[in-house]
């Protein structure tokens, strides 16, 4: 079962020297990494071509020529890993707040027969950093009460960034539909894999606090989430199994 793992980076050099080594010696058979640059100002494209070439085969590195946002590097990763053939595509964040040791648990959720695993924070044993500040804890648990009651979406976590999909669900996803670029774009997704039938599981984990570098969370990206969300709903409300 091959699996690729796509991972947006934009000033990230601090994290992947670790990271990489982290996924790669995980016991998955065929484990191959594709990262998103948007031509980070630390040097981190550059570092992920070095690293790509002490590891022959196993990551690819997509450049972009400036900062395009987390959703159009998921929309570009996805299409790029649907050219080889991956059966399992993971999406996860390159600070190590989204553990690389939890990527074989949403694995073993698509053996079971799951089409999208999500890691999720709200779901017995999973937690967010006790460190995170009072304002990030208070806006991701808003942000996912706010999402799942307007979208009546029955997902403890529709905000979450570390997923896992199963090769033939992400292929029927209608991703030109998607109008989110920044952090409502994680909603939005789970929304559409939501009305097209895709089954969906979630998987606890603690999500860390980054320990090296800066979010890029900032207040114009969650004031595009608040309103967004209503977007995302009556654009996509109308969406069935088999059909879009
Ligand atoms: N290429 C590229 N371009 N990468 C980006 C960009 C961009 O414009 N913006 C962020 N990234 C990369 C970061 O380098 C990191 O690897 C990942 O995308 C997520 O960005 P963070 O800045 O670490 O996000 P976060 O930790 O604040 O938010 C996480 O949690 C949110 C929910 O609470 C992410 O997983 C979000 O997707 C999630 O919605
Ligand atoms: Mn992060």
């Amino acid at each position: 079962m091959s699996t690729t793992i796509i991972i947006p980076i934009y000033n990230e050099a601090k994290n992947l020297p670790r990271l990489v080594p982290a996924l790669l010696s995980l016991a998955l058979p065929d484990l191959n990494i594709l990262f998103i640059d948007d031509n980070s100002p630390d040097g981190s494209g550059e570092l992920a071509e070095k690293i790509a070439a002490e590891n022959p085969g196993r990551i690819q590195v997509e450049h972009r020529q400036g900062k395009m946002g987390l959703g159009s590097a998921y929309v570009l990763g996805y299409g790029l890993t649907l050219e080889t053939d991956a059966q399992y595509v993971c999406q996860m964040d390159a600070d190590f707040s989204h553990p690389p040791d939890k990527v074989p648990e949403l694995a073993a959720k698509l053996e079971e027969g799951c089409d999208l695993a999500l890691g999720s924070r709200y779901v017995p044993g999973g937690a967010v950093a006790e460190n995170w500040p009072m304002w990030r804890k208070s806006l991701s648990r808003f942000g996912n009460f706010y999402a799942s009651a307007i979208l009546s979406l029955p997902l403890s976590d529709s905000t979450g960034g570390f997923r896992m999909w199963r090769r033939e669900a992400l292929a029927k996803m209608p991703f030109e539909r998607v109008v989110s670029n920044g952090y409502a774009f994680q909603v939005e997704v789970a929304y559409m894999a939501h009305k097209l039938g895709l089954r969906i599981g979630e998987v606890p984990f603690y999500f860390a606090d980054r320990k090296w570098g800066q979010s890029k969370m900032s207040l114009s990206i969650q004031i595009e989430a608040a309103w967004r969300v209503w977007q995302v709903l009556f654009r996509n409300r109308g969406l069935r199994p088999g059909g879009d």
